[in-house]
């Protein structure tokens, strides 16, 4: 799930929140210290490997869980595996969007060493995989050599300019269509995007609607909400899932106005007020993408990630803020319905569609945080 951080202090706070901001000054002025640091110090370190992977680490994955851990005891390999405390099993009942994190991992790993003259060979699930869950086996085989023929990948250029862009979308500002074409770099899935205006409207109804369904079901919005870190000294501790920093939000975790308690009860205003910050953006829609793969088996979903990835830096180098919006494909029965309107819009023919993300001109907004490698490596 996401929420709009300006929105909601607004709708939640009101006039009070921006005069206790003004009071509590040093409180609303406090950032996160050590959370985004993985953002300044990606590409040191002395082996390859580990200068590749301080840039994966910086990879987009569901509610920013960071699943991933490496081992590098052999030389010149990285062997990932996923942290089994880190899946959403509500809302990714069979770890479908977990493993397309970790294929966005696995691209961004392979396009900074491609920008370190080294080849990256990756062999996804070496010793074979459970479509229903993940499991202690490697997800992938990663073997590094030096080669001075290897092409650089120009998409890494925005790496680390690339974010989801979770606020509002200016509606003033339509995405000329020729947008959609710069974001068609996907390698192995089928891309596909609108920026119609009847189209985005139908998309808009579909991922509000979608959204609202995952909030209404308690054990589905749960899941996001004991993952709210909230305010600086929360994100500085736990650097993954869903983050709230910011003046306002500050001086909210301060005078214990933002509460996961009041969020999960749907009279409180802070759950209304989640509620139409979460509809400020599926409705501020200015258009759409998505990826459809042939197949569902787990390197499908991990050729997914890479193609995902690859598209998330396009658009940030069209300069076309992203977001995904992922509830309407997700496998808990109450979406059933949805997630076959948008099979029978987009894969009428056969296919999975894997994700969905709106686009359009949004504010900047800051790095989301980070755990450093060093939290990573299993076995150095
Ligand atoms: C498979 C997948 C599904 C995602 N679904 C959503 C979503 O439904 N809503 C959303 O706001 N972000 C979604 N995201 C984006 C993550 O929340 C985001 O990557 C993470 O918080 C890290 O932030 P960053 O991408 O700005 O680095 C998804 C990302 C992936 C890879």
């Amino acid at each position: 799930m996401s929420l709009s951080r300006r929105k909601t202090l607004a709708l939640i706070g009101g006039g009070v929140i921006f005069a206790a901001t003004a009071a509590l000054g040093a409180v609303a002025a406090r950032k996160p210290r050590t959370a985004q640091l993985p953002w300044a110090s990606a590409g040191q370190g002395g082996d390859a490997r580990h200068r590749a992977l301080s840039y994966a680490l910086l990879a987009p994955n569901p509610h920013n869980r960071q699943p991933w851990l490496v081992d590098l005891s052999k030389p010149d390999v990285v062997t990932l595996y996923v942290d089994t405390d880190r899946l959403l099993p509500q809302t990714d009942p069979y770890n479908r969007q977990i493993t397309i994190g970790l294929g966005c991992f696995l691209e961004l790993m392979r396009m900074a060493a491609s920008h370190d003259g080294q080849r990256v060979t990756i062999t996804p699930f070496p010793e074979g995989f459970d479509d229903r869950a993940l499991d202690a086996r490697p997800v992938a085989r990663a073997v590094f050599e030096a080669d001075p023929s290897v092409v650089p990948d120009p998409l890494f250029a925005y790496a680390l300019d690339r974010r989801s862009n979770k606020e509002p979308f200016d509606t003033a500002r339509p995405l000329p269509a020729d947008k959609l074409a710069q974001l068609d770099v996907a390698v192995s899935t089928r891309f596909g995007g609108t920026v119609d205006a009847q189209d985005v409207a139908e998309w808009r109804a579909l991922t509000h609607e979608a959204l609202r369904i995952e909030i209404e079901t308690p054990r589905t919005y749960k899941e996001s909400v004991d993952l709210f870190r909230i305010g600086r000294t929360e994100v500085d501790a736990n650097p993954d899932g869903i983050d709230f920093t910011g003046p306002m939000f500050e001086v909210m975790a301060a005078t214990g106005l933002f509460t996961r308690a009041a969020t999960m009860d749907p009279t409180s205003q802070a759950y209304q007020a989640g509620l139409a910050a979460v509809f400020a953006n599926s409705d501020t829609a200015m258009g759409h993408v998505w990826l459809v793969s042939q197949g569902n088996s787990r390197p499908d979903q991990i050729a997914t990630g890479a193609d995902w990835l690859r598209v998330n830096l396009a658009a940030t180098a069209a300069g076309v803020a992203f977001q995904p919006l992922s509830q309407a494909l997700q496998e808990f029965p109450e979406m059933a319905g949805h997630c076959r309107d948008v099979h029978a819009k987009l894969a009428p023919d056969g296919g999975r569609v894997q994700m969905l993300a709106r686009i359009g001109y949004g504010p900047a907004v800051d790095q989301s945080p980070r755990w450093p490698l060093e939290t990573i490596i299993v076995n150095v």
